[in-house]
C-alpha cells in the first residue's frame, strides 16, 4: 500500500509530479489557451465583481492560501484576505454579498473552516470550495468548488495536498486575470506553457533527495531551526518550518526574511541552522545580503537557489538548487526540498513520520 516507500509521507512527496499533473488535466489547455473549471465557469461573475476574496483555511492549507494571494493580487489583481478560519469565525468579520470566500481544506472536514463557510453564506457571501476529500463536509456545504485531484493523502503531514492546492488557486488566479483583462493574452500562454511543465520540474527536483538526506545528518540534533522566504516563498517558509515541527519536534519558525533585523536576528549563533529560500527573482539581491548578515553571525545557512546561482553558492553552507520557472510558481518547486528536509530529520531523530503525537488527518473539533 505504500508502494515500495517505507513511509506514506514519502510516498505522497514523490507523487507529487502525477498528483499534480491530476489536478490540471483536462482543466489546463495549453494548445488551445484555455483554462476550463466548470465551478469558476459557471459562477464566472461572481468571482469578476467580487470586491475581494477572502480565503479561509488552517494550517497547511492557509499556507497554500498565502500563497494564492500573492497569485491572485499579482496576476488577477483581486483584492484578497487569508484568514485562519478559527480566528475569522469569532471575530466579528464584515462580510457583504460582494465578498467571494474560497475555502481551502484537504479532508474537508475541518471544524472551524466548516463554522467559517456556514458563517459567510449566512451573510450572503459566495462560497467556493477547494477540498482533496470528494463528497466530504465542506465539498458539500459550498456553493461550488474545484477538487484538487491529489488522491488520498495518509501521511499525516501535508505534503501533496499543499502543491495540488496551490495548483487549483493558480488555475483560478490565470483564468480570472484573463477573463477580467488584467493579463495579456501573450503573457497568459506563457504561464499556461510553464504550468504545465511543473511537474517535470518537480521530478528534477526530487533528484535532490541524497544531497538532502546528507544535509539532514547534518543538523538533526539541532534544538531551532528558522525558515525564511519573501514573496511568493514567504509562505513556503512558514510551511517548510511547520513541516519541521510537526513531524521531527524540532522547534522551528518561518519568517520573512526581512523581519530578521526586527528580532529573530538575536537567536542567530553557531548552533541555528537558518534555510532560505533564495531563488532568483523575486528580491534575489535582498535574499542574498540577508543570507549574509546570518553569516556575519556565524548561522548555518541551507539555502534553496535557482540552478546555476554562483552568489548564494559562495556564502551559503549547503545549497538545494531548483530548476527555474516563472515567479508565481516557485513554491510549486521550493516547498519539495523542505518537505524532504524535514522528513529525513524526523526518521533520523526516530519520530513516527507518518503519525506524529497528538496529530490527527483531520481535525473535527474545535
Ligand atoms: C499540516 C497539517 C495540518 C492541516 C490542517 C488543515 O501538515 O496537516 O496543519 O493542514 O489541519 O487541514 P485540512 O486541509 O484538512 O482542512
Amino acid at each position: 500500500e505504500k508502494g515500495g516507500y517505507d513511509h506514506f509521507m514519502l510516498k505522497e512527496i514523490y507523487e507529487q509530479p502525477r498528483a499534480i499533473l491530476d489536478t490540471y488535466r483536462g482543466r489546463l489547455l495549453a494548445d488551445q489557451g484555455l483554462i476550463r473549471m466548470a465551478g469558476i465557469d459557471q459562477n464566472l461573475e461572481k468571482f469578476i465583481n467580487a470586491n475581494r476574496i477572502i480565503i479561509v483555511a488552517c494550517g497547511t492549507s492557509w499556507h497554500a492560501g498565502l500563497v494564492a494571494e500573492y497569485i491572485f493580487e499579482d496576476l488577477a489583481r483581486i483584492p484578497v484576505e487569508v484568514e485562519y478560519a478559527s480566528e475569522f469565525r469569532y471575530r466579528n468579520p464584515v462580510i457583504t454579498d460582494k465578498d467571494v470566500l474560497i475555502a481551502i481544506s484537504q479532508s474537508g472536514e475541518t471544524a472551524d473552516t466548516l463554522a467559517a463557510i456556514k458563517m459567510a453564506k449566512e451573510k450572503g457571501a459566495f462560497v467556493f470550495g477547494v477540498c482533496n476529500v470528494v463528497g466530504s463536509s465542506i465539498a458539500r456545504e459550498t456553493h461550488a468548488g474545484a477538487y484538487t485531484h491529489a488522491g488520498p493523502e495518509i501521511g499525516v503531514a501535508s505534503t501533496k495536498a499543499f502543491t495540488t492546492q496551490i495548483t487549483v488557486l493558480s488555475l483560478i488566479a490565470l483564468k480570472l486575470a484573463k477573463e477580467k483583462g488584467a493579463m495579456s493574452e501573450s503573457k497568459f500562454h506563457e504561464y499556461l506553457t510553464e504550468l504545465e511543465g511543473i511537474p517535470s520540474k518537480v521530478e528534477k527536483t526530487l533528484e535532490s533527495n541524497k544531497l538532502i538526506e546528507e544535509i539532514a545528518e547534518v543538523y538533526k540534533d539541532s534544538t531551532n531551526c528558522l525558515y525564511l522566504g519573501r514573496g511568493y516563498n514567504f509562505p513556503v517558509a512558514l510551511e517548510g518550518a511547520l513541516k519541521l515541527k510537526e513531524i521531527s519536534y524540532i522547534h522551528a519558525e518561518g519568517y520573512p526574511a526581512a523581519e530578521m533585523k526586527h528580532g529573530p536576528i538575536a537567536l542567530i549563533d553557531e548552533e541555528m541552522p537558518v534555510v532560505v529560500i533564495a531563488t532568483k527573482k523575486g528580491h534575489y539581491e535582498k535574499v542574498v545580503s540577508n543570507i549574509q548578515e546570518i553569516k556575519s553571525r556565524s548561522g548555518k545557512i541551507i539555502a534553496i537557489v535557482t540552478e546555476g546561482d554562483k552568489s548564494v553558492k559562495e556564502i551559503a553552507d549547503h545549497v538545494i538548487e531548483v530548476p527555474e520557472t516563472s515567479e508565481p510558481m516557485t513554491p510549486l518547486l521550493t516547498t519539495i526540498p523542505l518537505q524532504l528536509l524535514s522528513y529525513h530529520i524526523a526518521l533520523m531523530r526516530g519520530c513516527n513520520v507518518d503519525q506524529p503525537r497528538n496529530l490527527a488527518k483531520s481535525v473535527t473539533v474545535e
